[in-house]
Parts: C-alpha cells; sequence; structure tokens
C-alpha cells in the first residue's frame, strides 16, 4: 500500500493510449468515489488554451521541447489551481492523465532525454506525484479499431513506432514503480475493467 498523508485526500490518475477507454472509466470512478474529476491537458481555463496547441492539426512544427514545456505548464496551473486545493480539502482527486502522461509522450514517445523530462515536471507539479497510477493497457489493434471513425488529433496522427514508444514507456514506468501502479487490460468488457478499477483503489488506498 502507498504510504501517504491521511489528512488529505488521494490522488488518482487514469492513465493509457488513445482509445482504452480512460476518460468513461475516470468519469465512473469519480462518481463512485465522490471525488473530483479532472484531467490533464485542459483541466483548468488556462489548460484549454494550451491543450487547443497541442492538439490542433495546424500546428506542425511545435518543437519537442515546446511541447513539453507547455504540458508541463498545463499541469503546474491544473495542480496548483485544482488538484493541489482539492487534496488539501480532504477530497479524492481522479485525473483523466497526469506527469505520467509527458512521461511517456514526450519522454519515450518523442525521445526526449527522461530525466529532463521528469526533474522539469517535478518542479512543475512541486513534487505532488499520484498516489495511484491505473494504467489501462491494451493492444494496438483493439485501440485502432476503437479509434476508427474519430477525428485524429495531433498525437493520434503520429504513426505506429511513436504508439508503440508510448505504449512500452507507460509498462515501464508500471514495472518500475509496483507500489503506485496497476496495469488493468483494457480489452476486457468496459464491466470488467470497471470492476478491476475499483478494486486496485480499494486494495491499494483503502478507499
Ligand atoms: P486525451 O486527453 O484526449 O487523451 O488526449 C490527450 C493527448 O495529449 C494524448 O494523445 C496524449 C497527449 N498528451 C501528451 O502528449 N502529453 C501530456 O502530458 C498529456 C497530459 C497528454
Amino acid at each position: 500500500m502507498v504510504r501517504c498523508d491521511m489528512s488529505t485526500g488521494r490522488y488518482i490518475t487514469l492513465e493509457g493510449a488513445e482509445g482504452c477507454g480512460k476518460s468513461t472509466h475516470a468519469a465512473r470512478l469519480a462518481e463512485v468515489l465522490g471525488a473530483v474529476l479532472t484531467r490533464e491537458t485542459g483541466g483548468t481555463a488556462v489548460g484549454q488554451r494550451i491543450r487547443a496547441i497541442l492538439h490542433d492539426t495546424a500546428v506542425t512544427d511545435l518543437a519537442h521541447r515546446a511541447e513539453a514545456l507547455l504540458a508541463a505548464a498545463d499541469r503546474a496551473q491544473h495542480i496548483h489551481q485544482v488538484v493541489g486545493p482539492a487534496l488539501t480539502a480532504g477530497r479524492h482527486v481522479v485525473s483523466d492523465r497526469s506527469v505520467y502522461s509527458t512521461l511517456a509522450y514526450q519522454g519515450y514517445g518523442r525521445e526526449l532525454p527522461l530525466d529532463e523530462v521528469r526533474h522539469i515536471n517535478a518542479w512543475a507539479i512541486a513534487d505532488r506525484w499520484p498516489d495511484l497510477a491505473l494504467l489501462l493497457d491494451a493492444a494496438p489493434e483493439v485501440l485502432e479499431r476503437r479509434m476508427k471513425g474519430r477525428q485524429l488529433d495531433r498525437f493520434e496522427q503520429e504513426g505506429d513506432a511513436f504508439h508503440r514508444r508510448v505504449r512500452d514507456g507507460f509498462r515501464a514506468m508500471a514495472a518500475a514503480d509496483p507500489q503506485r501502479w496497476v496495469v488493468i487490460d483494457a480489452g476486457q468488457a468496459f464491466e470488467v475493467v470497471a470492476a478491476a478499477i475499483r478494486a486496485a483503489v480499494r486494495e491499494r488506498l483503502d478507499i
């Protein structure tokens, strides 16, 4: 079980590739826990403006480092304005993505130096890392099927190699820090995944 300050709420993040069902499961979990539901990027008004840049397919020349810094700026605002105050007030927080998405997408995916990405983000979040990270993991074929017909944003338009690195990155982080991470097979039926998420939260955080 992750050791944390019992006087504050718990910070739970759902991570995974596009199409893994994270947003729907985040909403379900937040409802069950009576938690604050939020997301990165775009969990604040400032963050929504940053997200618009990051997702815009017309933005074709964004430097990888600028992309990483925009994601970190979104996150700094989000922790300051939403996550931190909610936790301090004793509320649990369920976030659709977190700092781990930057490590996966900008670190592993864009192949920026991991230590540097981690360092910049530790500063952005004032070292407030999630208490529990749930990785909804699924094979690329499953995700591709789910994404069919959807209009793709700047990240979704990236090639297979990028998405493979992102998935491997998430799995590597989970394997390296098993106290904080739980990997759930997102290829299973919705209710099975929801039950696995609920069980993981109960077991790891006792809530
Ligand atoms: P989503 O919020 O609809 O899942 O889409 C977010 C996209 O942004 C997704 O492709 C992952 C990407 N992303 C990053 O590249 N870095 C980040 O730090 C975050 C939070 C998201």
